[in-house]
C-alpha cells in the first residue's frame, strides 16, 4: 500500500497537512498557539488592521437557515497597535506556518506601510480583498486595476521566500478576471472564497436583524456555489499557481471535491469553529471540539485516499475537468 502523503507545497510553504482554518473567528493569539498544536497545516489569523476595529453592532452573526450563516462581524480586533505584546509573546510560538491577513488600505502605499510594520513575524501574509462587512471592504477584489495595484505593492512589501495570498471575493463580476490581476500582480497563492453577498434565496428580511446588514453568508449551503468559484479561477490561472479552497467544508469528501476542482490546500472555518470548544473536552457539547473535529479530519483524510487509491493531494488537482473531457 502507497504511503499517504497529506502535505502541500504552496509556493514553498511546505504545510505538513493540505488544510488549515479559514481566517475569522480564531482571533486571538493564545488562540493561535493553541490552533498551532492541532492537526492543521497552518493558522490562519484573523484579518488585522494598524488600529483597533470595534466591529460592528450586534447580533452580528445569525443563523439564516441549518446551512447558512450570516455574519457582520466587521474585522473587529486590537490591530497591530495594540498587538505589540502579543507579537513578542506568542508569535515565536506558533508551532505551525502562521499566515497573517491584512485589511488593504485605502492606498496601495498605506498597505505597504502596514506590512512593514509587520516585520515579517509571519510565513505567508493573505491580503482580504474580500470582505463584505466594512466601508470599501470588497472594492480591491472586485476591480482587476486595483487588485493587480495592490497585489504588486504588497509582494513588493514583503520579504523574499514568503508568500503573498490575494483573498478573492465570489462577489467580483468575473472572479477569474481579478485572479489574473492578482497573479500579474505578484500574488504567490489564491485563496477563495470568502463570504457571498446572496445564494440565490431571499433572505432579505432575516438579514435586516444584524446590526449592520446584510453582511456575508458562509456554511454548508454556499459549498457548490464555492466550488464553481474555485473551478473558474483554476480554469483561469492554471496548475502553475496555487489555490486555497474554501466554502461550507464539513467533510474529508467536501475537501476532496475542492481538490478536484483545482484546489491545492483548503480551509473550513463556519463548521470548524461555530458551536465549537478549542479544546475543553465535554460531554455535554454535542459538536465535539475544533482538536478532536481535526484529529478525526486526517484519519478520515487517510482512509478516503486509500479507498480513492491516491497517496497525495497534488493527485486530485483539478480531476474534476480531466475527467468531465
Ligand atoms: C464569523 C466569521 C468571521 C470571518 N472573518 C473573516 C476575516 O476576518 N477575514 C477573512 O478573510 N475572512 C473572514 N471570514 C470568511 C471565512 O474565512 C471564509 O472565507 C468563509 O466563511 C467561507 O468559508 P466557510 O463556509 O467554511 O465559513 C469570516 C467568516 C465568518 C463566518
Amino acid at each position: 500500500m502507497p504511503e499517504i502523503d497529506l502535505s502541500a507545497d504552496l509556493a514553498g510553504l511546505g504545510l505538513e497537512y493540505f488544510w488549515m482554518n479559514g481566517s475569522g473567528p480564531l482571533a486571538m493569539p493564545p488562540d493561535y498557539v493553541m490552533f498551532s498544536g492541532y492537526r492543521t497545516g497552518a493558522v490562519v489569523g484573523k484579518t488585522i488592521d494598524i488600529n483597533e476595529i470595534m466591529g460592528n453592532e450586534t447580533p452580528n452573526i445569525i443563523q439564516l437557515d441549518p446551512d447558512h450563516i450570516n455574519n457582520s462581524i466587521g474585522l473587529s480586533g486590537a490591530g497591530i497597535s495594540g498587538r505589540k505584546g502579543e507579537f513578542v509573546e506568542c508569535y515565536p510560538n506558533i508551532k505551525k506556518p502562521y499566515i497573517e491577513s491584512i485589511k488593504p488600505q485605502e492606498t496601495p502605499e498605506a498597505t505597504q506601510k502596514m506590512i512593514y510594520l509587520l516585520c515579517g513575524l509571519y510565513r505567508a501574509a493573505e491580503l482580504n480583498a474580500s470582505c463584505p462587512n466594512v466601508e470599501g471592504g470588497m472594492r480591491v477584489g472586485q476591480d482587476p486595476g486595483l487588485a493587480e495595484q495592490y497585489s504588486y505593492a504588497c509582494r513588493e512589501a514583503m520579504p523574499g521566500g514568503k508568500p503573498l495570498i490575494f483573498k478573492l471575493t465570489p462577489n467580483a463580476r468575473n472572479i477569474g478576471e481579478i485572479a489574473l490581476a492578482a497573479v500579474r500582480g505578484g500574488a504567490d497563492i489564491l485563496s477563495l472564497v470568502n463570504t457571498f453577498d446572496e445564494v440565490g434565496k431571499d433572505y432579505s428580511q432575516q438579514r435586516q436583524a444584524l446590526g449592520r446588514p446584510p453582511g456575508g453568508i458562509s456554511g454548508r449551503g454556499i459549498k457548490e456555489k464555492a466550488l464553481e468559484k474555485v473551478g473558474e479561477v483554476y480554469q483561469a490561472v492554471g496548475d502553475k499557481v496555487p489555490i486555497i479552497g474554501m466554502g461550507g467544508i464539513e467533510t474529508v469528501r467536501d475537501a476532496v471535491e475542492f481538490l478536484e476542482r483545482g484546489a491545492d490546500a483548503v480551509a473550513i472555518c463556519t463548521y470548524l469553529f461555530l458551536d465549537r470548544p478549542m479544546e475543553i473536552s465535554s460531554q455535554f457539547n454535542p459538536n465535539g471540539t475544533v482538536k478532536g473535529f481535526l484529529n478525526g479530519f486526517k484519519r478520515g483524510m487517510t482512509r478516503e485516499f486509500r479507498r480513492l487509491g491516491v497517496s497525495s493531494p497534488r493527485e486530485l488537482k483539478g480531476r474534476y475537468f480531466r475527467e468531465a473531457v
